[in-house]
């Protein structure tokens, strides 16, 4: 699957010339043009269906694939998310992993609406809102079980129903993504998963009233849920009460159409990631030793949200999956 971007937006462009200036270079391999195939094996799609058309009656007739992506220039109207309405939280500046996602769901037509940190909106959320034809940006603190509330029923009368609903929001305090797991505070520990994770539960309450069957919702993890990542410490198990509150709320939601799944990425390098103590020096091992050979991206992780968001994953629910170059299935990862 493709996720094409618009050319138009120059704010846009701007803030990916910036993002890519801070995003370590990836190895983008310049795809060789194939040879021309042979003139009797180019079949449009009507012409296929014709061929299909004409077997006899007796043999089962295969279905000809329609085309599921259109090219950049047109996606506005035609690309897969073409009529759905998504609400993003946790965009803080164009390198966050919400705005890449939120991108992502414009470009495949897409309507997008923010919301974020009150003091984030006026310099970082709203420009980038308004570079893809965003009106719809509200303040939230996810702390606040009455701010949350207020963005859905704001929605509703805006922009009446949801069909997809982007968690990309996550804190803990500094001293405690440094140091000994064990000597995380009780305040710390609350701090974190009352951002982190019960706002995902939060969120998802609020948005059900507004969500119709083949909506759906997802969140971001990362692979210190499951096994230990060194100062990763109290968000590592917020993490793994992430993934088990989407499995809970993928159960619950299921009978109403709605599903629940979260993406696993590779670190990307992120305000929020630059809090992790030691995060420069994991962040630069993880090209030599993942599979893929290769940093992870924003637009990765966004590739994977617009499957999760469209009806290519129909039937994908309570999920984890992956964007990390294979890093997770690694036992021993060594540098050659
Ligand atoms: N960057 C990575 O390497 C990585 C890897 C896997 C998963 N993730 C997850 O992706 C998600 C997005 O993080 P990111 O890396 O894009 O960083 P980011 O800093 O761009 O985004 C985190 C967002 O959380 C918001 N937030 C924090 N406290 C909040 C509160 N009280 N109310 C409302 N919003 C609040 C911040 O304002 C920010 O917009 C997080 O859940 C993070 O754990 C990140």
């Amino acid at each position: 699957m493709r996720v094409t971007r618009r050319a138009a937006s120059s704010a846009a462009d701007k803030s990916d010339t910036k993002a890519n200036a801070a995003t370590p270079p990836v190895a983008r391999v310049a795809t060789p043009s194939a040879p021309p195939a042979p003139q009797a094996q180019v079949a449009s799609a009507p012409q296929a269906q014709a061929a299909v058309d004409a077997l006899p009656t007796a043999v089962a007739k295969p279905r000809v694939a329609r085309r599921l992506t259109r090219p950049a220039d047109d996606c506005d109207q035609t690309g897969l998310l073409a009529g759905k309405k998504a609400l993003v939280f946790g965009v803080a500046n164009d390198h966050s992993i919400a705005w890449g996602i939120a991108r992502a769901l414009h470009d495949q037509g897409a309507k997008v609406g923010f919301s974020s940190m009150a003091s984030l909106i006026k310099r970082r959320v709203r420009p980038l809102a308004n570079s893809i034809g965003s009106t719809f940006v509200e303040a939230c603190d996810v702390r606040d079980d009455d701010e949350i509330r207020r963005v859905f029923e704001r929605w509703h009368a805006k922009q009446g129903n949801l069909d997809i609903l982007v968690h990309a929001v996550a804190f803990a305090e500094k001293e405690d993504l440094a140091g000994h797991f064990a000597d995380t505070s009780r305040d710390g520990f609350h701090t974190a998963f009352d951002i982190s994770v019960y706002s995902f539960i939060a969120m998802a309450r609020e948005a059900r009233p507004y969500m119709a069957p083949g909506s759906s919702i997802m969140t971001m993890t990362y692979y210190g849920a499951e096994k230990v990542v060194p100062h990763y410490n109290v968000m590592g198990v917020a993490k793994a009460a992430l993934e088990a509150s989407t499995r809970y709320l993928a159960a619950d939601l299921g009978p109403s159409g709605i599903r629940v799944n979260a993406i696993s990425a590779g670190p990307v390098r992120t305000l929020s990631a630059h809090g992790i103590a030691g995060f420069r020096t994991m962040y630069g091992a993880f090209k030599e030793v993942t599979p893929l050979r290769s940093y992870i991206t924003i637009e990765d992780v966004a590739g994977v949200a617009v499957f999760l968001a469209s009806p290519l994953s129909g039937q994908t629910t309570g999920e984890v999956i992956y964007v990390d170059g294979g890093f997770n299935i690694l036992g021993l990862p060594v540098a050659e």
